[in-house]
């Protein structure tokens, strides 16, 4: 028998058009417990949720994304997300988070070894979470690329960040953009992701 758990894994989807529709409160608090009960390394628990609904705040980090991305070069050797970034940015009306309601920002201290891995198991945590209670979410990776950028840290640090914090993973969320206002759910068929049965 396929567990429900297992569905509401293999359907949870990137959603990148979102509906202005706010996200009721309790939802919101059980998709950031979600996160919360993720574990950490040594049992750290030292990942900082910052929990963004205020839309003068995510204006202020589109434009300041857009205008650290816009001032980088592209080389032969740039991961071709942050290419797409900068990309979009020098063409200008560049919003990383796809306007979506609820941006969370995943931050852990600079100089734990684990920081990254916590704040994306975090992450996961929420996502799956999310779907389960019919909302979309997706992974945004422009503050991470951003995290030792001065204005965008000076920026965060108004907002909360610790100074000896920084920003690893970030999720947008919100109800998705469609007829039904549920996200899509198709499953991706894998092509990847090998797996090696030892015994
Ligand atoms: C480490 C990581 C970084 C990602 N960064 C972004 C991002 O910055 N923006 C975005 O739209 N999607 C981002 N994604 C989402 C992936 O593009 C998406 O998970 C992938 O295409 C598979 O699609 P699915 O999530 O619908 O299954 C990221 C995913 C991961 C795991």
């Amino acid at each position: 028998m396929e567990s429900r758990m297992f569905t509401v894994i293999t359907t949870r989807r990137s959603t990148r058009r979102f509906k202005d529709t706010p996200v009721p409160e309790d939802l919101l608090r059980q998709v950031i417990e979600a996160g919360r009960y993720a574990p950490s390394g040594g049992n750290n628990q030292t990942t900082h949720f910052l929990v963004i609904r205020d839309e003068n705040v995510k204006e202020k980090l589109a434009a300041q994304a857009e205008a650290a991305f816009a001032s980088m070069e592209i080389t032969p050797d740039t991961y071709k997300s942050l290419a797409g970034s900068i990309r979009a940015s020098q063409k200008g009306g560049y919003v990383f988070h796809y306007h979506a309601p609820v941006l969370v920002l995943l931050a852990n201290r600079k100089d734990y070894g684990n920081n990254m891995a916590d704040c994306c198991c975090a992450l996961e945590n929420m996502a799956i979470m999310a779907n389960a209670l019919d909302l979309g979410s997706c992974y945004i990776n422009q503050i991470n690329w951003l995290r030792e950028d001065p204005d965008m840290l000076s920026y965060l640090r108004e907002l909360g960040l610790k100074e000896n914090e920084r920003v690893y993973a970030s999720l947008a969320l919100g109800y998705a953009d469609t007829a039904d206002g549920l996200p899509v759910r198709e499953a991706l068929p894998r092509k990847g992701n090998d797996v090696t049965w030892i015994g």
